[in-house]
């Protein structure tokens, strides 16, 4: 093991055979070195640091902040297996990989995108990326995004903890032991990073090292509208008409999957969209900006052109070294293999080809990835030989990375939107909280769920407004634009065959109430700017 003191209140300690960080790029150790048998105390800054075989003890400004022990799940738990035959998932006792039991009653935050309360004492969380279309609900352990990063609360001595593990990790606040924080991974080495001090200061100094926001357009701070899925450029123009001719103020408008020709990636269905470069220069002119769409999945068909050359150069996804086939909306589909820096790069070409036809941003979608053949094998190789176990958690990571490179090439300012991601997606892409759905529960839900999300590092966050799943009501949509005024990406989206929620779609006191939030929006967008 190693330790590595970053600053005077972070440290890193790991297994120097550890794999290389999906996020951290700049890890210039201020001090440190290998630990070793006859050394048990490392001091730096303001922090003493204990190390045993069997602790872990940090000291900061003299005060016992943080005291841990190895731990593995390995033979822990309950046996399950009855509630399994019913089909009640469960994944507790699996985790035998290594881990740490951390002696705390603190309040705990962080682990970016969640369901349930804000403070995560009781409850328990896996990292898995995963796209569940149910109604999100308290109890989930996984949603799209995975980021293993909390904070145990203790005013100024409050202590944040990294653990730079893509494999699937078990976190376990106070639950199965009310004086215990578990953590608990599948399979890695170790490789924590801990960081002591406020609130404030630990997620500057995690997102430091882990990657941050750019900031965003300014545009990308006006209303949003989007919809699954406008299906012609009429259908665009009438929207915009009509946001117009109800003095509600809009910035952007998304294209869902059916702007396509067959659901292919960098294609434009030439019927629905034809003259596409003269529609979004038009559309510019008004005012108005227009994101596509992009999914993980790649139509299997020979002579599209996408699959042909990931084809001849081998830059899909594989399984005992042939093409992995699963089925995403263009049916028979392949993944390209994102952690292949080649494959980045050949991506990043075709991304900064599209936005030169005058597309502002890119929306990266089904990138955990989502499959609707049963989940991906866990040994299906995703670029350098890493397998699905640990690719899983970072594919959309670097799905975005590849779309990043692509605005460079492209020399347009960055814009994404990512519903996968992993610690420092953010610096590529904003994030989307996926599928909520039309239900007040939702509303109440986004709010500790962009928080968390917030003390995860991530700055340009929001959720669909008025709810994707199910059909909305002008109350419920008026009173979610209100409560997502200072989110910052403001955007209101809905799922396929559900009822229309546009803000003009609605009539008197809701019609009222949706602009009244809309223009205090805009009033309020240089504040948030300089906020981010
Ligand atoms: C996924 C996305 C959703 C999108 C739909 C169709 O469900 O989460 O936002 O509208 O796919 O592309």
């Amino acid at each position: 093991m190693n330790i590595a003191f970053l600053s005077p209140t972070s440290f890193r300690l790991y297994d120097e055979t550890a794999p290389k960080s999906a996020c951290v790029l700049d890890q210039k150790a201020l001090s440190g070195g290998v630990i070793g048998e006859d050394q048990s105390v490392y001091a730096n800054g303001l922090l003493h640091v204990q190390l045993n075989q069997d602790n872990l003890v940090i000291l900061y400004r003299g005060k016992e902040v943080f005291s841990a022990a190895p731990f593995s799940e390995e033979g822990e738990g309950i046996d399950h297996s009855l509630a399994e035959k019913e089909g009640h998932a469960h994944e507790q006792g699996r985790f035998e990989g290594g881990g740490m039991k951390i002696r705390s009653v603190r309040p705990v935050y962080g682990l970016g995108e969640r369901s349930g309360p804000l403070e995560k004492r009781g409850y328990d969380y896996i990292d898995w990326n995963t796209d569940d279309p149910s109604a999100h609900v308290d109890t989930f352990k996984s949603l799209y995004q995975s980021i293993p990063f909390f904070i145990l609360f203790d005013g100024d001595d409050s202590v944040g903890i990294f653990l730079d593990n893509t494999a699937k990790v078990h976190f376990d606040f106070n639950k199965s032991n009310p004086e215990e924080v578990r953590i608990s991974y599948v399979s890695g080495k170790p490789d924590y990073y801990f960081f002591v001090g406020t609130m404030k200061d630990i997620i500057a100094e995690f997102t430091r090292l882990s990657g941050r926001n750019p900031l965003c357009p300014y545009w990308a701070l006006g209303a949003q509208q989007s919809r699954w899925s406008y299906p012609s450029k009429e259908k665009v123009d009438e929207v915009v008409r009509r946001y117009r001719e109800n003095d509600l103020p809009l910035s952007v408008v998304y294209l869902d999957i059916d702007y396509m020709d067959a659901y292919k990636d960098f294609t434009v269905d030439p019927k629905k969209f034809p003259n596409i470069r003269e529609w979004l220069s038009e559309k510019r002119e008004e005012g108005i900006v227009v994101v596509p769409i992009i999914d993980a999945g790649v139509k299997a068909e020979p002579g599209y052109f996408l699959y042909d050359e990931g084809i001849q150069d081998g830059y899909f996804s594989t399984l005992n070294g042939e093409v992995y086939h699963n089925e995403v909306w263009p049916g028979d589909s392949v993944f390209p293999a994102f952690l292949d820096e080649r494959v980045q790069r050949w991506w990043a070409a075709h991304i900064a080809s599209f936005l030169e036809l005058g597309f502002g941003g890119i929306w990266n979608d089904m990138n955990e990835p989502a499959s609707f053949r049963g989940p991906l094998p866990l040994d299906v190789e995703m670029g350098n030989g890493v397998k699905h176990d640990t690719a899983h958690n970072v594919y959309g990571h670097f799905m975005v990375k590849a779309g990043a490179m692509g605005f460079e090439l492209a020399g347009k300012r960055l814009f994404q939107l990512t519903r996968a991601g992993y610690a420092g997606t953010c610096r590529y892409s904003g994030t989307w909280a996926g599928d909520n759905q039309s239900i007040w529960d939702h509303l109440r839900l986004s709010l500790p769920q962009l928080m968390n999300m917030s003390l995860s590092g991530q700055a340009y966050i929001g959720v669909d407004i008025g709810g994707f799943g199910g059909d909305t009501t002008p109350e419920l949509a008026a009173k979610w634009a209100i409560a997502s005024l200072l989110n910052p990406l403001y955007r209101n989206h809905s799922a396929l065959g559900t009822k229309d929620q546009e803000p003009y779609t609605f009539t008197g006191v809701y019609l009222e109430t949706y602009r009244k939030a809309l223009k205090l929006r805009y009033r309020l967008r240089p504040a948030i700017y300089t906020e981010l």
